[in-house]
């Protein structure tokens, strides 16, 4: 019987460290096998601030994904996102040397590196070069042209390009735990991966993962990724918010938040109610619900500034699909499309079975994409270029690299 292939991703949010283990079966479906929750700490806004602090929540979440699915894990997915991700699209342009004109896979490779050539400061690396679409002779719209003929060869790319320091904290927390990277993935991905209908990828779709520390923006259009970015907001904020509101606690201010705020618009003009918190006082509940309320309305509209064009109804005929921890809040669907004036919908995780229940929530969008990426990640669209961990790990060490080098060579010299 051939050996199962198991796949880990790790998604290490502001909030929560979520490792989900996976296989796929022999029709391709993707079976859960176990999962390992933790409450993540060492983490701001979606970036490694503790190392020590963070490796501990990864080792946690790691261990209970491996006892609850009793398998060893060796490598992971691991998910990427923080202020400092930027992206832009770019484009490459080759010929086709040969007498036969034919696109061989080398010919996409030199294309792609064509269109990854683009200006960025030293202290940034691409993290995902990804081809949008080729076009051959003039002729576009062409997804996989090896095999085809043709004279000149134009890519069109999405690149994303990070911060090589907070990658390289990342990468630093999950080599600490004994993990090999299969690949760092941006979280806006992976998500859009587990929640969007290749429909809704192909008319043109805006997805925001809302999580506790960053929302994280992708469009899609004609299947593939056209657009991402991260906002600094998030959940935190709106909890921030009820606290100075309400003059109430932090933790206080979250259990309040998660079980009794709803941004339904317009509330009916019914009696307050008061709500008991534990220390024996009162908050009034409309208040509660006016102050997420405003947050989150705030939140829609910064996500649509974030759109390379004001003409987001053109960009995104398929609307908006909300998902992360901070879409699960009552009345966001109705208080969003009446913001934005565009279809909404809450995104949750699909396309796995097995363990699925603990995961049905918007919050594992990013986890559930993470696994999803690493088994689909083989028949990706041609040409797809893959992060290479190592990329993030020489880039301070390098100068003393080439001291070592040099001193090395003149040592074998004598
Ligand atoms: N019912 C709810 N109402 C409002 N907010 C909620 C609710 N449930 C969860 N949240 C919020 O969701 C956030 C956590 O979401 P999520 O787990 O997606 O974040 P994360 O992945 O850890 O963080 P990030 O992706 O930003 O790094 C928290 O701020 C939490 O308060
Ligand atoms: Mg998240």
């Amino acid at each position: 019987m051939p050996k199962q292939k198991i796949v880990a991703g790790i998604d290490v949010g502001t909030t929560k460290v979520c490792t989900i283990v996976a296989t796929q079966d022999s029709s391709g479906g993707l079976q859960v096998l176990g999962v390992g929750i933790t409450p993540s700490r060492g983490l701001h806004k979606g970036m490694v601030v503790n190392v020590n602090e963070a490796k501990e929540s990864i080792r946690e979440s790691v261990q209970r994904a491996q006892q609850s699915s009793g398998t060893r894990i060796y490598s992971a997915y691991v998910g990427v996102t923080g202020r400092h991700i930027v992206s832009q699209n770019s484009k490459g342009v080759i010929a086709i040397p040969r007498n036969d004109r034919l696109v061989r896979p080398d010919d996409l490779r030199r294309v792609l590196d064509s269109a990854r050539n683009v200006v960025i400061p030293s202290d940034r690396r691409i993290l995902h070069a990804i081809p949008r679409q080729y076009a051959l002779d003039g002729q576009v719209g062409v997804q996989n042209p090896v095999g085809m003929h043709g004279f000149r060869l134009d890519v069109e790319t999405h690149i994303i390009t990070a911060a090589v320091s907070s990658i390289q904290n990342l990468v630093k927390c999950i080599r600490g735990v004994g993990l090999e990277i299969d690949d760092l993935v941006l979280e806006a991905l992976a998500s859009g991966e587990a929640v969007l209908s290749p429909d809704e990828k192909e008319m043109g779709v805006i997805l925001a993962d809302i999580g506790g520390g960053t929302t994280d923006i992708s469009v899609f259009k004609e299947g593939s990724i056209y657009h991402t970015s991260v906002l600094p907001v998030a959940g935190y904020q709106v909890t921030s918010d009820v606290a100075l509101g309400l003059g109430l606690p932090f933790d206080i201010a979250e259990s309040m938040k998660r079980k009794y705020a709803d941004v339904t618009p317009h509330p009916a003009e019914e009696q307050d109610q008061a709500i008991n918190i534990d220390n024996g006082h009162n908050i009034s509940h409309a208040e509660l619900c006016n102050i997420v309320r405003a947050r989150m309305e705030e939140t829609m509209r910064l996500i649509l500034l974030e759109m390379p064009t004001s003409d987001y109804t053109q960009l995104a005929p398929a609307g908006l699909v909300l998902t992360g921890g901070s879409s699960s809040v009552p009345g966001l669907q109705e208080l969003a499309s009446e913001t934005l004036r565009v279809p909404v919908r809450i995104g949750l995780p699909e396309g796995v079975y097995g363990i699925t229940d603990v995961l049905s929530s918007p919050a594992y969008a990013t986890g559930v994409g993470l696994v999803e990426w690493g088994t689909k990640g083989d028949g990706r669209q041609a040409g797809w270029s893959k992060t290479s961990p190592k990329d993030w790990n020489d880039a301070n060490a390098a100068p003393w690299k080439k001291v070592l080098g040099l001193f090395k060579a003149l040592v074998a010299k004598k």
